[in-house]
């Protein structure tokens, strides 16, 4: 059991995405050098760690990750089909991949996902029996209207979704903290997650800006059960930090 949230019963979760970086051969090396920084066996039955690599380099994270779970950033919600340039459950399954996440905000937002999209790939999947990372997070706008604007919004992102259908994380990522350096500060992250945990006793992650400078802070916050990390996962020596800073 996690020793910063005994409380909830959750082991903690480290999740890195990696967006649209790396390489099959660079993320043979990450984990080559993650594998060179090690994990402690406690370390490795108390916290859960998973990577969402790109597709071209899922086969190589496959093969080279020597701890740990290998999930994809997205699918479509078909088992395979005449879907050109997507890829749907079958090929996810060829290769024992069984976890997704669902709803990142540039998805939906860069990508055009509506809630109805989103939904119908979170019933798909949960079908599947796949963990799902469920995304959910405000644009500045709805921030600057205050805490309730905000619940309000997440709320609606709830639309369609079975939390009880399958496993789920539950990832709040605010849209202004990802990638902007900007993490939100620990009084919002506390209020957020007290939100969601009326609405879930999935554990919560949560992703923007995480760094190795931040981690502790966040994840010492009531009803954090984890991060999701973006820019300071690609570096696998900064993603291990941040792992590690739990046992500070
Ligand atoms: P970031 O991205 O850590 O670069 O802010 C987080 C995410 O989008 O999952």
């Amino acid at each position: 059991m996690c020793p910063l949230d005994s409380t909830q019963g959750f082991i903690m979760q480290f999740m890195a995405n990696f967006k649209c970086n790396h390489t099959a051969h660079s993320v043979q090396e990450y984990f080559t050098t993650l594998r060179t920084l090690g994990f402690s066996q406690e370390f490795l039955r108390e916290h859960e760690l998973v990577f969402f690599p790109s597709f071209l380099s899922l086969q190589a994270a496959k093969d080279f990750a020597p701890f740990g779970e290998i999930g994809v950033q997205n699918a479509y919600p078909a088992f395979n089909g005449a879907f050109t340039g997507e890829i749907g459950a079958q090929a996810l399954e060829s290769m024992q991949v069984h976890t997704i996440l669902i709803g990142h905000s540039e998805r939906r937002s860069l990508l055009g996902e509506s809630q109805e999209c989103v939904a119908e790939k979170f019933a798909f999947f949960a079908r599947l029996g796949f963990f799902i990372v469920y995304c959910v997070g405000e644009p500045l706008s709805v921030r600057q209207q205050g805490e309730k604007a905000v619940q309000d919004y997440l709320q609606a992102q709830f639309a369609g979704i079975d939390l009880e259908a399958t496993r789920v994380s539950v990832a709040y990522e605010p849209i202004w903290a990802i990638g902007t350096g900007r993490s939100a500060i620990v009084q919002e992250i506390a209020q957020t997650h007290a939100f969601l945990r009326t609405l879930t006793q999935s554990p919560l992650l949560y992703g923007g800006s995480v760094n190795a400078g931040n981690a502790r802070e966040i994840l010492l916050t009531p009803n954090v059960n984890g991060v999701l990390v973006g820019s300071a996962s690609l570096d696998a020596k900064s993603f291990h930090t941040i792992t590690q800073s739990v046992l500070l």
